[in-house]
């Protein structure tokens, strides 16, 4: 098979300006950088980098902390990425978890037919609009397929099913027995272990089963960033209720909820966000009915999340498959069943992106700051660094008031960053531009009456505080 070399078709619309100014950003202060970079890279993969990492786990152990430490109906699972592989045909995954793929029959190359069809009316509403491109096109080729490559009118072969598991070898020879499936979501792996946490746990449904780990899917149009990777983190909860409709609808509505007020608490502006229930024709082998959560990106409105109900598909299929017992049994009513599943699912990498690029605020010069400055306004609890502290020259015993401040604040377990270099004005904007929430100045006042200034990032105003309650506001800010 030739290599998919195209990353994206519809990444060349995609990326306007706003997107090219965060990607930026994101690597000269160092969230994300692209991955193997000194080799030339690698398509579509990506590193994060010290704030990114961090802005990560913010984010997962925001997740977790509401999901499963603070609920005593939900419990946390860390499962493998490869599984036994008939966990795989008994899921569905071999079977049908597959895109329609097209090649072109001139440059060779495939995409995603459905990617296609996206690209192909975008660049016929611009080629019409602007003239541009259209007159590139014959009339012949006017009928036919437009090839995101070059952009002309090319024949394609008819589209063919392409399963998007990643494959490997486990063991020592490579062959058809020994092959293996990295995970493509973490969801299967709840369903396996789903009979140990009952028996480990006594948990009773309405229960879920949390998980965050990664997934890989073998993309044929991955794109706009780390939107669509072939490796990324899904943040899913499998959750186990009575076998019934009105159950089941019950749940996904309280779910779709739950999933929107996390998104609202990260700090995501409501007016981005919008919920998008699934046509049947759309709906995944497993789902009676699935609602996308989406925001509002610069290259579209895309899905960030979704709630399914996923029935008793997975249970049943895994019963069926392994010849386990996989009933739940109900020793108070005395009732077995396989229960349903309501399943809210969010991609980490997806709700980082949504959260960097609402948070990305650039001035038109009218608002105190110059124009073109950004500060980049995420949630506190977000923010990989939530304090900044600054001597405001580098002597007479500033800048070990400024270590001491640091120090202690990180010792307390809040990310603190000590920076000396510059004037005062640069290291505030600096700090803003990676969504630093407070800094902390240092000055000679501070010598004789123990006090330092606090700035806000978002209001920009100081305050004189006591070196001694630094660390009860800042933790009281936090909450
Ligand atoms: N267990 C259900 C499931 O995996 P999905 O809609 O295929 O459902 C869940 O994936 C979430 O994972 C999506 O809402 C999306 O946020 C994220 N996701 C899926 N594919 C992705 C990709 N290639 N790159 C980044 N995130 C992805």
């Amino acid at each position: 098979m030739a290599e998919i070399k195209n990353d994206n078709p519809t990444a060349a619309k995609a990326m306007d300006d706003r997107m090219e100014k965060i990607i930026s950003l994101c690597k000269r202060r160092g969230f994300i950088y692209p991955a193997s970079e000194i080799y030339g890279g690698f398509a579509n993969a990506f590193d994060f980098g010290p704030l990114g990492s961090q802005l990560k786990k913010n984010l997962k152990d925001l997740w977790w902390r509401r999901f499963v430490t603070e609920r005593e109906d939900i419990v946390g699972l860390d499962s493998a990425i490869i599984q036994n592989p008939k966990a795989w045909v008994a899921s569905g995954h071999v079977g049908s978890f597959s895109d329609p793929l097209v090649e072109c029959k001139k440059c060779h190359q495939r995409f995603r037919a459905d990617h296609l069809e996206e690209f192909e009316n975008w660049f016929r509403e611009i080629a019409i609009k602007t003239g541009v491109g259209a007159v590139n096109l014959t009339d012949e080729q006017k009928k036919m397929k437009v090839c995101p490559i070059d952009r002309h009118g090319h024949d394609f072969a008819e589209a063919k099913e392409f399963n998007l598991m990643f494959k490997t070898f486990v063991g020592v020879t490579e062959d058809s027995v020994s092959t293996a499936y990295l995970r493509p979501e973490t969801a299967q792996g709840i369903f396996l272990s789903f009979k140990n946490v009952i028996q480990s746990t006594r948990i009773k449904p309405p229960f879920g089963i949390a998980q965050i780990g990664k997934a890989f899917r073998n993309e044929i149009t991955p794109g706009n960033y780390i939107f669509r990777t072939r490796e990324f983190e899904q943040g899913e909860i499998e959750f186990f209720i009575k076998p019934t409709t009105e159950e089941s609808e019950k749940w996904y509505k309280l779910w779709l909820d739950e999933w929107m007020k996390f998104f609202l608490d990260l700090g995501i502006k409501k007016d981005n966000l919008t919920i998008r229930e699934h046509a049947k024709e759309e709906l995944s082998h497993y789902s009676s009915g699935t609602s996308d959560i989406e925001y509002s990106f610069p290259f579209g409105v895309s899905e960030l999340a979704g709630v399914a109900q996923r029935t008793d598909f997975d249970l049943s299929q895994h019963e069926k498959h392994s010849g386990q017992d996989l009933k739940y049994f109900d020793e108070a009513t005395g009732e077995k069943y396989v229960p349903f599943v309501v399943e809210p699912t969010m991609g980490i990498d997806r709700a980082m992106l949504a959260c960097l690029v609402d948070a990305y605020d650039e001035s038109d010069g009218t608002d105190g700051r110059q124009a073109g400055e950004v500060t980049m306004r995420l949630s506190a609890k977000l923010a990989p660094i939530k304090v900044a502290v600054f001597p405001l020259v580098k002597k007479e015993g500033l800048p070990e008031i400024a270590h001491g401040i640091a120090t202690e604040l990180r010792g307390l377990g809040i990310e603190a960053f000590y920076d000396e270099s510059g004037s005062v004005g640069r290291r505030y904007r600096r700090q803003d531009e990676i969504g630093t929430p407070w800094c902390i100045t240092v000055d000679f006042d501070s010598l004789a009456d123990k006090t330092v200034t606090l700035r806000d990032r978002d209001t920009m105003k100081q305050e004189r505080v006591a070196i001694k309650e630094i660390n009860d506001l800042i933790i009281s800010k936090l909450k």
